[in-house]
């Protein structure tokens, strides 16, 4: 079993993408996987989740801080530098299971290695230990310490950046635009008599032939009110002792979430993987959701999206229900947000931001592309109209329940979440004849906007407010009694919302799409005239024909599952899937799962494999029109462990009883998976003859 995700060699043009593979996080802050002489000129970034900020009217993000494991290595006065000097050997190391990353790089005189985590035990805590091995007799001289000049997409984001030195020890204090106050505290071990200057120390030392020189490295970040820890005290227990703790600790969660596939080394090894970058970004302390990149950066302003309603939580409901209820409560936190933005549109209940930050309110900008070639910005819609993700969230809601038990989050505001999505959708639909109508939104395919009666968009908001009904009648969770009274209008509304039936066999994506033009993909590429165009939009190349960017009816018969007979699922894959870009990272898991349950096992195969490996492979789009959209791709990563569950695996759980009806690829012998519910671990397993096991654990 592969355990190490291991690249040897150095190519320049890969330094951002193995930013994001070997990037180490902890839900709370995550590093990026780049080498200790990078600036912010390689994306050198420390991220913390859900500390936002926004500089004058530049779209405001999560904060980067200075970077705390900065060093410089001079040989005999010469820079050494893998940017600069072509290294003998130079290898990257991650262990998957305990999320720790080694790096080793041998030059003509001397060999670096370092190992590195961010601490699973202790969530602000990070380290590294840097050695120095001389090859020949050399002087060698070391600048290290916290490197200020931080990487920002939307910067600067501190207005004033101080840093107090003692002994060994920095503490930085950054002022940001919002008034916030992040610290970050610094320590290294490395002893005798070093120089200071501007946060950043130098040592000269005299090294033999074989001789080493080692140091180690902490930092701590912190926020104004949290209880701040001190670092000469959490670094006292050395370095071994908190890598082990983190270690176990990381462990635990990775055993918690452990699939083996047999029979499929490539297969097994990218699923640990995906399930590695989605250990990255659960957060087990706070309530701040999770970003559509993760810890990874500042991309898409460290938003939280549907990403995390349907490809996170799921992950997290079944291997660390805190995490699951954490996200959720994330919501309930932000409901108010919601509601003000359905109150500025004219509607009632809670209208969810496309792109959510700490309050709720919308982040998303009226402009979230730009056209490559003059920079100028492109009308987009998505805040306005992709109305999808407040019934998305209600769908979240359920499933976490239906799969823990736990309907105290329901008590705790979930409930008022379900009734306020439910009262959106009914205030925003329009009545034509007898019907309930959903008008000019935008589905998951986003290169076609203002569309009317979305089949996802229909069907989810209808399924949304039944889920809002059933709670709302249901004791146990004690619901508002003025919400009561509202029953029987949501009832009266399914019963009369448009909901568009399949026209031979497949589900028209929304009005009047089977009247575009039905140009294949290839032919569309070949009308391309900037590798970076953006797609969609008013002008967009896919917008007046049928391609389209990302699962979109097909998630919808994958997400709702028990709605649609066999013949409509195949008919719909078999439609739709020729004519998908994958342009969204969020699309092969989707069409992956489909295609498992439908028994096409050679696409459903691929389509896995595509998306498990995202991150690995770094094949994604790094823009949108003109903006930067790269970071780790969780989403896919989430998508390619819910397509073997769920599609693979054919997990269900139904009247407290797990079910599975397995679709193994010709490559699997078996497929194991260690998951929680509702309170109890089992193993379930499948094997190449059809046989399953479920076991609990
Ligand atoms: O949420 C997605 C969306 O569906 C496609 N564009 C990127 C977003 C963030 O991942």
């Amino acid at each position: 079993m592969k355990t190490h995700l291991i690249k040897t060699g150095f190519i320049k043009d890969n330094i951002i993408n193995d930013g994001n593979t070997f990037l180490l996080a902890n839900g709370h802050i995550g590093y990026r996987g780049t080498l200790e002489e990078y600036t912010k000129e390689q994306l050198v970034s420390l991220n913390i989740v859900g500390v936002y900020d926004q500089y004058k009217d530049k779209w405001r993000e999560s904060l980067n801080l200075p970077n705390p494991f900065f060093v410089k290595c001079f040989v005999d006065d010469k820079e050494i530098s893998i940017l600069n000097e072509e290294p003998l050997n130079h290898s990257l190391d991650l262990d998957l299971t305990k999320a720790v990353l080694r790096r080793e790089t041998e030059f003509k005189d001397i060999i670096i290695s370092s190992t590195r985590f961010v601490s699973h035990k202790t969530d602000s805590l990070l380290g590294e230990r840097y050695s120095v091995k001389a090859k020949k007799d050399l002087h060698l001289s070391l600048t290290f310490g916290v490197d200020l000049d931080v990487y920002e997409i939307n910067g600067p984001h501190y207005v004033q950046k101080q840093v107090i030195r003692k002994n060994n020890r920095l503490v930085f204090n950054g002022f940001t635009n919002e008034d916030d106050v992040i610290f970050l505290t610094y320590i290294h071990s490395l002893e005798g008599s070093t120089e200071y200057k501007e946060s950043l120390f130098k040592k000269d030392i005299y090294l033999k032939k074989g001789e080493e020189i080692s140091f180690e490295m902490f930092a701590l970040v912190e926020e104004e009110d949290d209880s701040k820890l001190n670092i000469e005290e959490v670094s006292s227990c050395g370095f071994d002792a908190l890598l082990k703790e983190h270690e176990n600790a990381f462990f635990n969660k990775y055993m918690d979430s452990h699939v083996e596939i047999k029979g499929d080394e490539d297969a097994d090894f990218e699923m640990r993987f995906s399930i590695y970058q989605l250990l990255c970004v659960g957060d087990e302390n706070r309530c701040r959701g999770i970003p559509a990149r993760g810890c990874s950066g500042q991309t898409y302003k460290g938003a939280i999206f549907w990403d995390s309603e349907m490809f996170l939580i799921p992950f997290f409901t079944l291997t660390n229900p805190i995490v699951a209820r954490n996200s959720l409560v994330y919501r309930i936190n932000t409901l108010k947000g919601a509601m003000a933005k359905a109150k500025e549109f004219n509607y009632e209940g809670a209208f969810y931001a496309w792109e959510s930050q700490d309050t709720g309110l919308e982040a998303c900008s009226k402009y979230n592309v730009t056209d490559p070639k003059t920079g100028e910005p492109i009308r987009t819609y998505f805040n306005e109209k992709q109305i999808h993700i407040s019934a998305d969230i209600v769908y979240a809601f359920d499933r976490y329940v239906k799969l823990t038990n736990d309907y105290s989050i329901l008590q705790e505001g979930g409930l008022e979440v379900m009734y306020q999505c439910a009262l959106f959708f009914v205030t925003f639909a329009k009545k034509v004849g007898d019907l309930w109508h959903i008008l000019d939104v935008i589905g998951p395919d986003e290169y076609h906007e203002r569309i009317n009666d979305n089949a996802f968009t229909n069907y989810m908001a209808k399924h949304a407010i039944e889920l809002a009904v059933k709670y709302l009648k249901n004791k146990k969770v004690n619901p508002n009694k003025s919400h009561i009274e509202d029953v029987t209008r949501f009832e009266n509304f399914i019963n009369s919302l448009y909901i568009p039936r399949p026209v031979s066999g497949v589900i028209e994506q929304f009005d009047g799409y089977f009247k575009l033009e039905d140009v294949t993909l290839e032919n569309l590429k070949k009308r391309i005239k900037d590798p970076k165009e953006y797609w969609g939009g008013e002008n967009g190349v896919a917008s007046k024909t049928k391609i389209i960017k990302q699962a979109d009816t097909c998630a919808l018969v994958a997400l709702l599952e028990d709605e649609f007979d066999e013949d409509v699922k195949k008919n719909n894959f078999e439609y739709y899937y020729p004519r998908t870009e994958h342009g969204s990272s969020l699309s092969s898991g989707m069409y992956s799962r489909l295609a498992f349950r439908l028994n096409n096992l050679d696409e459903a195969y691929k389509m896995f494999r595509k998306s498990a490996s995202i991150d690995i492979v770094g094949s994604n789009k790094l823009y949108a029109g003109g903006i930067y959209i790269g970071g780790t791709h969780i989403a896919s990563s989430g998508g390619a462990y819910l397509s073997l569950l769920y599609g693979c695996l054919g997990f269900k759980y139904e009247d407290g009883k797990i079910k599975l009806d397995p679709h193994l690829p010709k490559t699997f012998e078996s497929l194991e998976f260690n998951i929680t519910l509702n309170n109890k671990k089992y193993v379930l397993c499948a094997y190449r003859d059809g046989s399953y096991k479920v076991k609990e654990r």
